[in-house]
């Protein structure tokens, strides 16, 4: 039987907070974006409050994930500031059994991407649902584009083989803009049988600022799943 929603979210939840102890005093963490990663961010500033940790700084990977952090009383800091990110913690759509990952759901990709280029590990928090065997079978690839350049791009992906579609804003007409001002094309693929290749060939359109496929960047998974009507954590 299917989880409820209820322990989907409990789930999560534990997964956050699983992840939020692998966090250590003085250490520069990336903080993703998403609902998982908001719980992990939720349980960091709890932490600190209990005097668990402390001297930690956060890089938070958009907007939400700065009001979130700063309401759980976490210190930030920027890329100006640091060099390297001790440990990113963020969510994903999809994981495939190499552990590529397709990000972009909350339309932070493109900033989530480069602070888990800079960490030296990003640990990933996912409920099972998100656990895949081939990436793009159950969400497109997000891809952040300059607002000029939606058309020419999109032409360009369905020349690739995808099936783009601009997204659309909830509670605004119009499109989604990103925490950059750009515009998000989700593109489904039929197929993806070399996420490499395609992340690197949707990035050399010109216009496209960056894609979701994650490939080579995941370190540790924390899967949340649900036995016996328990939410449980699994290391991966
Ligand atoms: C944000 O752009 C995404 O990459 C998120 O990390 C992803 O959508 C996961 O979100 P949930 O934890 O809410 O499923």
């Amino acid at each position: 039987m299917a989880a409820s929603p209820e322990l989907i979210k409990q789930a999560k939840q534990a997964v956050g907070q699983q992840a939020a102890q692998l966090v250590a005093s003085g250490m520069v963490v990336g903080l993703g974006t998403g609902s998982t990663a908001a719980f992990m961010i939720e349980a960091l500033g709890e932490r600190l409050r209990r005097g668990e940790i402390q001297g930690i700084r956060g890089v938070p990977t958009s907007f939400q994930a700065t009001v979130l952090a700063r309401q759980a009383g976490i210190p930030l800091t920027s890329l100006d500031e640091v060099e390297e990110i001790d440990l990113a913690i963020d969510g994903a759509d999809e994981v495939d059994p190499h552990k590529n990952l397709i990000k972009g759901g909350g339309a932070a990709h493109t900033r989530e991407k480069i602070v888990a280029s800079l960490a030296r590990e990003l640990v990933v928090v996912v409920d099972e649902s998100k656990l895949v065997e081939r990436l793009g079978s159950t969400f497109p690839v997000p891809v952040e584009v300059l607002p000029i350049a939606v058309m020419p791009v999109m032409r360009a992906l369905t020349k690739l083989g995808g099936q783009p579609e601009l997204r659309m804003a909830v509670k605004k007409d119009g499109p989604v803009i990103t925490d950059q001002g750009n515009m998000v094309v989700d593109v489904k693929f039929a197929d993806i049988p070399d996420p490499a290749a395609l992340e690197a060939r949707i990035n050399n359109i010109p216009g496209v600022v960056e894609n979701g496929l994650f490939v080579g960047l995941a370190g540790r998974v924390l899967v949340g799943h649900v036995v016996d009507g328990h939410p449980q954590v699994r290391v991966w």
